[in-house]
């Protein structure tokens, strides 16, 4: 029997290359959640296929809900609400869980709750755990580089984001360069074991701000890569995916440690995909140590996209029953603020 004071929240996430949906009590106990993910339908192109994902939603997404259903043995009529991210993502894709929340939200009269994807990342420390604030928030995803401040609840303030590329795009990048299969994050980490840093990559400039750069990384192991190909010597891909871990996670660390010397705050959030590297974990976490601060890293099942995060993101807007229409809308790109 479910407590009456209890909030259960339908979460449903398409945005990417998961089809994701959750059952989340309170915000932060996750009661059932079926990740579907194309993988390895993408694995094939080298990237995601916008088109192919969405149909591939499509195809998938009443068969996940059923499965999660199950696994919580609940009915959607049990739940008190349906979220649903409406951006940031491939837009065919986001516009699958869209409609389908709006279609569940309209025949079940439950309210609906549009959740941005990156809040949703941040707010995947909350599950099992509490946010403290303020908080330092860094987003590290696939389209993403985010810092922000954040002070309470849905209050954010951006402090700096990347200039070009995302640093799970770069990961992604050089992976491909290298030979790695997509996607190209955990593969480098992967082969990183096995090498040394011999390769010397250049640094990010270094500026005043807390904005980051990786198209400069990107494009020097590029070059690195086909300069040596047309000497017709081979590179040692295991020292290259070493480096550039290394120095992708440097700018991250260098730009956070800035900031929580700065603004003098003492708790930091870690969200997104690249989150699940176990080497910016450990760096970060060593980091934090040196300035005392409370460092909250996603359970690593929820780094990557999932319905989970969406369902806890959502939770405080229940509460202030911040609702949306039935005209809502999926929007491809946008920040936290
Ligand atoms: O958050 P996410 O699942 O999707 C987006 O919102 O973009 O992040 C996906 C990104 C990809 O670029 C992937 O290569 C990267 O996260 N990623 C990793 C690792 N696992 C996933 N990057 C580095 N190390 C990992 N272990
Ligand atoms: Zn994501």
């Amino acid at each position: 029997m479910k407590d009456i004071k209890d909030i259960y929240i339908l979460s449903i996430e398409t945005s990417c290359d998961e089809t994701s949906i959750a059952i989340v009590k309170n915000g932060n106990e996750v009661i059932a959640l079926t990740i579907l993910s194309q993988i390895d339908t993408h694995a094939n192109f080298g990237g995601v296929v916008p088109e192919i994902a969405s149909r591939m939603h499509t195809e998938n997404i009443t068969m996940v809900l059923e499965e999660t259903l199950r696994k919580a043995k609940m009915k959607v009529s049990d739940c008190n609400a349906i979220a649903v991210t409406s951006t940031p993502g491939l837009l065919g894709s986001l516009l699958v869980g869209v409609e389908f929340a709006k279609v569940l939200s309209y025949v079940y009269d439950l309210p609906l709750i549009q959740v941005n994807h990156l809040i949703g990342h941040i707010y995947a420390n909350k599950i099992g755990d509490k946010l403290k604030f303020p908080s330092l928030a860094l987003i590290i995803s696939g389209g993403h580089t985010e810092l922000v401040k954040m002070t309470g609840d849905y209050e954010f303030e951006m402090l700096g984001e990347t200039q070009d590329d995302a640093i799970g795009e770069a990961f992604d990048k050089v992976a491909r360069v290298i030979g790695l299969k997509y996607p190209g994050g955990p593969n480098i980490e992967k082969l990183a074991k096995e090498g040394n840093n011999n390769y010397k990559l250049p640094k990010m400039a270094n500026d005043e701000s807390y904005n980051f750069s990786y198209s400069g990384l990107k494009s020097s192991v590029i070059n690195l890569v086909n300069n040596e190909k047309n000497k017709g010597r081979e590179i040692n891909k295991a020292d290259l995916a070493c480096s550039f871990q290394i120095t992708a996670v440097e700018e991250l660390t260098r730009k956070l440690e800035k900031a929580l010397i700065e603004t003098k705050i003492k708790n930091v959030i870690i969200a997104g995909g690249v989150s699940a590297n176990k080497y910016l974990r450990e760096e970060i976490k060593k980091m934090c140590d040196k300035y005392d601060a409370n460092l909250n890293l996603p359970e690593f099942i929820y780094c990557t996209d999932n319905a989970a995060m969406i369902g806890a993101a959502a939770y405080p807007l229940y509460l202030k029953k911040d609702f949306a229409d039935l005209d809502l809308n999926a929007k491809s790109s946008s920040n936290i603020c």
